[in-house]
């Protein structure tokens, strides 16, 4: 008997994510003032929970089973998935966010046996944003307010990729120095993430410094800057690599200009969105047509359609943080609703991509 999920035990996972990306989606511009039926409005305070860890957390955690092939791994993304329902749902407060700390405690094991087989910086980066995971989810648990896991979450997702990243650029690998500067950055991020769970402002600067000094380091040492001189799909990755690397500098300096991360409001929501919808959407929207493939065993075959929601992402983000340097509520409004329709004409081009390559599959050309 395979150690593995045959693809049609993975789908299902992926529709809990699926289902945590709308209704999270909705429950963000619920808080933005757009009007929802009661049961979708009522999912606002859920926004943050449905996106990082019903999202991104169940997606992470199936794409590194699929890595481990080994069924046990599968347990993360289920309990993941299993949580957003629960909260989806309304089941009794405590239910989500233990099924959701539980899943990521999968992840963190799973990310450690990958440590043990290869000793590696990547794989260790990849293990201690999974261990971020995990505190933020635990901070959720025990009750405290959610901004205090923000910072968590973040790092989970930020080192997520950063270890990714670091893992592709082996084909040219950092030299010595750029591998202590990459290291000080993530020491830097650490510390900014523990502080901010005991002194918030001095925390969130930190971390504030660290995304930016990342950001700075991918946009010089990564692969992308050769690619993007290329052609097709290469080059559409590599646009999407360092575009996102810009709105994860513009993430840290925007921290560091406000003077830490505040909790809630304007400059909160600028430099939360321009990381987690602009920097990691950005990695999502070039990653999907080599994860995808992997995942579920279907081609996502390149168009250059897949510049248009990256485009629409980018722009409706730049209105929605002018709207929130600013103080125009409307254009942040606006701009929110924008964001929504970029994951949505992202998503849809996607499946369009992969029904264009099982046709061509069938006519055999
Ligand atoms: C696509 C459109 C999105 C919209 C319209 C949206 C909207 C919002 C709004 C209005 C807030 C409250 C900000 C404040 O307190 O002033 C918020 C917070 C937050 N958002 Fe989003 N968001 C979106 C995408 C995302 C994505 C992709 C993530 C990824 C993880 C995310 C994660 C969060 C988190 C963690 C918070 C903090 C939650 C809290 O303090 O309760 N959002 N979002």
């Amino acid at each position: 008997m395979s150690a593995d999920v045959p693809v049609a035990g993975r789908v299902p996972l992926l529709v809990l994510a699926f289902a945590s990306l709308f209704l999270g989606l909705a429950a963000g511009l619920a808080r933005l003032g757009w009007l929802f039926p009661a049961p979708v409005a009522e999912l606002a305070a859920l926004h943050g929970p449905l996106m990082a860890c019903g999202f991104f957390g169940t997606v992470i955690s199936l794409e590194r089973a699929v890595a481990l092939s080994r069924r046990w791994g599968y347990f993360g993304p289920l309990l993941t998935g299993l949580g957003a329902a629960a909260g989806i749902l309304g089941a009794p407060f405590a239910i989500a966010p233990i099924l959701v700390a539980m899943g990521s405690a999968v992840l963190l094991a799973a990310s450690l046996v990958f440590y043990r087989r290869q000793r590696e910086l990547f794989t260790l980066t990849l293990a201690l944003g999974a261990a971020c995971w995990v505190l933020g989810n635990l901070l959720w648990l025990a009750g405290r307010p959610i901004y205090l896991a923000v910072p968590f979450w973040i790092g989970f997702l930020v080192l997520t990729i950063a270890g990714e990243r670091l893992e592709l650029s082996r084909v040219l690998p950092p030299s010595a120095v750029a591998r202590r500067v990459f290291v000080a950055a993530i020491l830097v991020l650490l510390a900014g993430i523990a502080l901010s769970a005991f002194a918030w402002t001095a925390g969130t600067l930190l971390l504030g410094a660290g995304l930016l000094v990342l950001s700075l380091w991918l946009m010089r040492q990564d692969v992308a800057r050769r690619t993007v001189k290329g052609r097709g799909l290469p080059r559409f990755i590599a646009v999407c690599l360092l575009t996102g690397y810009v709105w994860l500098a513009l993430s840290g300096l925007s921290i560091l200009v406000s003077g830490g991360l505040g909790y809630g409001g304007a400059s909160y929501d600028a430099a939360l969105h321009a990381v987690l919808l602009g920097f990691v959407f950005s990695m999502v929207f070039g990653h999907a047509p080599i994860i995808l493939p992997a995942v579920l065993r279907v081609a996502v075959p390149y168009t250059p359609y897949f510049y248009l929601p990256l485009a629409l992402l980018h722009a409706s983000l730049l209105v929605r943080l002018t709207g929130d340097w600013m103080m125009l509520p409307q254009w942040r409004a606006w701009g929110g609703a924008l964001n929504g329709l970029a994951l949505l004409a992202f998503v849809l081009g996607t499946i369009a991509a992969v029904l264009r390559g099982l046709a061509k599959k069938k006519t055999g050309l």
